[in-house]
């Protein structure tokens, strides 16, 4: 793996506020092809805000105003005329908690292709690879018209991972995938991450440190710092670098502390 990243996804000098509260500061962060970057830290140091600002998803917040650049491919995805749809359909997402439609196991998967109008020779075929991909094809082929709900919570996630993967993103953003799940589930959504890393970049956002380090490549630890004044606490990233490096050798004591145990 390359000293440094080759990026695919960058941040750089990103400030994210709701209303008038600071709640990530200065983020610079390359994130690089076909590896699996994890960002941990404590509750409350801004990592979802963070990973909502790389597909767009905090144009949905109301109150929420990103400074600084995301480049896609040196593109700056909030630039002018940038369609934030496209940007989410290159940048996929799946959440903490599965979130099935109401549809079908292939209504799920070919939703995203049909709504984007996406080009797809034979939509049987694209299903079932998005469904290999997902490692979820022996467990659903003899129900692809039976609802999504009516899935395991930890097939619920891999059927939105297919779901994501319908529509060829290159990037996937993870917020806390597994985190609902028991270890046998959790065991089979990692595997699947490195996997998936050989076609994809992955960012992952977790609170389990092991599961950081059994997946990662790179690892960005954020904390939050308490405003003087205000006391309010704003995220900011502390230290980035080989996974390794963090957990073994950490350069800042608060990262140290943190994987420690000592705090958050
Ligand atoms: N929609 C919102 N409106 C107002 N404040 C928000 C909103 N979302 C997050 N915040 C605030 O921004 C800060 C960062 O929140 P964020 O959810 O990004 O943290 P996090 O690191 O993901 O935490 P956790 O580990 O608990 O998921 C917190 O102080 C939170 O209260
Ligand atoms: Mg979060």
């Amino acid at each position: 793996m390359p000293k440094d990243p080759v990026p695919v996804l960058a941040a750089h000098d990103l400030n994210v506020y709701y209303g008038s509260f600071h709640a990530v500061s200065d983020v610079d962060l390359d994130f690089g092809r076909n590896e699996i970057t994890a960002l941990i830290g404590p509750s409350g140091c801004g990592k979802s805000t963070v990973l909502r600002c790389l597909n767009r998803m905090n144009d949905l917040v109301s109150s929420a105003r990103v400074e600084g650049s995301v480049t896609y491919h040196d593109q700056d995805i909030y630039a002018r005329g940038v369609d934030p749809i496209e940007v989410r359909r290159r940048i996929g997402m799946v959440f903490q908690l599965a979130n099935p439609f109401p549809k079908s196991i292939y209504d799920n998967v070919a939703y995203g292709p049909r709504v984007t109008g996406m080009k797809v020779p034979d939509m049987d075929d694209h299903v079932e690879q998005c469904l290999r991909q997902a490692a979820l094809w022996d467990e659903v082929k003899d129900k692809l018209k039976e609802s999504g709900y009516s899935l395991s919570g930890g097939q619920q996630q891999r059927l939105c991972i297919a779901r994501t993967i319908a529509t060829q993103p290159d990037v996937i953003l993870m917020d806390e995938p597994c985190s609902a799940l028991d270890p046998i589930a959790t065991a089979a959504i990692e595997d699947l991450m490195l996997e998936l890393r050989e076609e994809y970049t992955i960012i992952i956002v977790t609170h389990n440190m092991q599961e950081a380090a059994r997946v990662a490549d790179r690892t960005a630890f954020f904390t939050a710092r308490p405003d003087e004044t205000t006391g309010n606490r704003t995220g900011l990233l502390v230290e980035y670098g080989f996974t390794s490096q963090i957990f073994e050798h950490p350069n800042d004591p608060r990262t140290e502390g943190y994987i420690s145990g000592q705090f958050g």
